[in-house]
């Protein structure tokens, strides 16, 4: 078992680099599939989600457009606030586009319907939302997410992106909190 020190605290290596690439590659056919001759418009949420975007697109053959935008709802702490906010920056027109919201992890889903509630008003054809990493048990809001790279339990988990603390999303593989 691969064991890894962030700060205080010791992770278990939980999914490996090949897990994850062997998932990437298999949500990316869907999205081949189910986008075919549309060009979607991928947004993603930083800054966790960027080391999966990086990856997904590279399996895509629908010539996607990617655009990121930053909603804060966590501090360095690993609870969550619960009003998220949108970067006041964020001016991308999504209207009549067909848009995917690319997350790293939906956990309360508090920032995924919050997102998915805001780009719907502003008429865009269609938004679905992937996550590489769903925790059923912690959700208490909002649908089930349309892609969803992998359901996991409702612990606490870093690497490909995610971070504790800002630290770890360096991370090939992902890796959970020993208790
Ligand atoms: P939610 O709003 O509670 O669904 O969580 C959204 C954000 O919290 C995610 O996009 C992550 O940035 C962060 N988050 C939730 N769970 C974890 C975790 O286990 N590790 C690292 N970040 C997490
Ligand atoms: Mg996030």
């Amino acid at each position: 078992m691969q064991t890894i020190t962030l700060n205080d605290k010791s992770f278990d290596l939980y999914l490996s680099e090949s897990q994850l690439q062997d998932r990437v590659e298999s949500l990316a056919t869907e999205i081949n599939e189910i986008y075919r001759e549309k060009s979607p418009l991928l947004i993603g949420v930083l800054k966790g989600s960027f080391i999966f975007m990086a990856d997904i697109i590279r399996h895509l053959t629908v010539q996607p457009e990617v655009h990121f935008v930053q909603i804060s709802t966590y501090g360095d702490e690993m609870v969550a606030k619960k009003k998220p906010q949108i970067d006041p920056n964020f001016k991308v027109d999504i209207t009549n586009r067909h848009i995917i919201i690319v997350e790293d992890i939906v956990d309360t889903g508090y920032t995924a319907t919050f997102l998915i509630d805001y780009l719907k008003h502003m008429s865009p054809a269609s938004v679905r939302l992937m996550t590489l990493l769903h925790k059923p048990a912690s959700q208490v809001d909002g649908a089930v997410p349309d892609f969803i790279g992998f359901s996991i339990p409702p612990e606490f988990v870093v690497g490909y992106g995610l971070d504790y603390a800002q630290k770890g999303r360096e991370l090939r593989g992902i890796y959970r909190l020993k208790s």
